[in-house]
């Protein structure tokens, strides 16, 4: 077992290692006095994992509620935030009580997002089921769910009580999911980890989920600190995902957020080596990652849709867009770059034929 302690608005554990469900009632009586709680989770995962999180809790004198939503993106939704605000209501849940998110970012999102507004704050542990979410979405309290207008248009930051990352739950993750979770483990050791970077390519992160999301996590924690409020360094996470962005929307959603992420990087980084940001060893380091870790390198839109939809990105101001840039393995800086210039980068980008 691994721990980390994360200094913010609220100070906070993130727990790392196997068995945690099973332990879990040692770990709420330090971080929550919560008698009553409430298991929010997706209808993929708590069949798997809701029986011994409950047991688990009456076991221990708790008063135990839960509320099953259907997997996937769309239920980050308006509709499914009022139903869960609704289930909290019913069961007269007050301020002292708490949520638990077990479940993959969606979950983790759309409970925080609950969490943070209901009553003006319950308490929230956010226990992670996917890499991804353990990696990057369970830790530093961004919580949100989506408009019709737009992904997280609504949403605010709140730090949980604790975050417990359960390494055995990962061993059911999809193919799929597993993957594109690697994506985001290359995206820290590109911004911040040189030696992280090159045991990616080297061995499976599954081989040692405890040791890959500790560092990750330990990453992101470095950030939160430095900047709660994503004013400033805590952008360089979005390192990969500005074109990223730009991927996923133009395949309509259907190409997974990792694997948009992998070929973002690819793209950026390539462009930072034909402009002279970093040199030929950053390039790649971080292709080699992607190769082994079985993520895409490219991908064949058009350069002008690319911009456009990057263009067109929330993330613009006044007429620049911060883009992520690698300098050297392990080091990236914020670059902000007209948005009438991305062509350029976009163009730079792509794979050689
Ligand atoms: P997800 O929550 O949709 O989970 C992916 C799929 O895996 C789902 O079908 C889920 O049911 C299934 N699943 C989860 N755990 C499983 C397990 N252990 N075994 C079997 N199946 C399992 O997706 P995700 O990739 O975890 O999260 C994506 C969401 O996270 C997006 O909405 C994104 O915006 C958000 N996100 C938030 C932050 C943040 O900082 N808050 C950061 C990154 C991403
Ligand atoms: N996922 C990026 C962040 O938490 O800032």
């Amino acid at each position: 077992m691994k721990k980390l302690h994360v200094s913010a608005s609220r100070e906070y554990d993130i727990i790392i290692g196997s068995g945690l469900i099973k332990s879990v009632k040692e770990i709420l009586g330090q971080c929550t006095s919560a008698r009553k709680f409430m298991i929010v989770s997706d209808d993929n995962v708590f069949p798997l994992y809701g029986k011994t999180l409950i047991s688990e809790l009456l076991s221990d004198g708790k008063s135990v509620y839960s509320h099953v939503i259907p997997h996937g993106e769309s239920s980050k939704s308006p509709k499914h935030y009022i139903e869960l605000l609704d289930a909290l209501a019913e069961n007269r849940f007050d301020r002292s009580d708490c949520i638990i998110a077990l479940g993959g970012g969606v979950v983790g999102d759309l409970s925080g997002f609950a969490a943070a507004t209901y009553k003006r704050g319950l308490e929230l542990v956010q226990m992670p089921t996917t890499l991804l979410a353990a990696v990057d979405a369970s830790v530093g309290g961004k919580t949100a769910i989506n408009l019709k207008q737009g992904k997280n248009l609504a949403g605010c930051f709140y730090q949980p009580n604790a975050v417990i990352i359960d390494t055995d739950t990962l061993a059911t993750l999809p193919d799929k999911e597993y993957t594109g979770g690697c994506a985001e483990v290359i995206k820290y050791g590109m911004i911040a980890d040189k030696e992280l970077l090159s045991l990616t390519a080297s061995v499976p992160v599954k081989s040692d989920y405890e040791d890959f999301i500790f560092r990750c996590a330990d990453i992101k924690r470095g950030f939160i600190e430095r900047d709660e409020r994503d004013t400033g360094c805590r952008m360089l996470l979005n390192f990969g995902h500005t074109l990223g962005h730009s991927f996923e929307k133009l395949s309509s959603y259907t190409l997974p957020h990792g694997f948009a992420v992998a070929v973002g990087m690819a793209y950026i980084t390539r462009a930072a080596f034909k402009m002279g940001f970093c040199q030929s060893e950053t390039l790649y380091a971080l292709l080699d990652a992607l190769e082994a870790c079985r993520l895409p390198k490219h991908i064949d839109y058009p350069s002008s849709d690319i911009a456009l939809c990057a263009m067109n990105d929330k993330k613009e101001v006044a007429g620049e867009i911060n883009l992520i840039v690698p300098i050297e393995i392990g080091k990236c800086e914020i670059l902000k770059v007209p948005t009438s210039e991305l062509i350029i980068w976009v163009k730079a980008g792509e794979a050689d034929a």
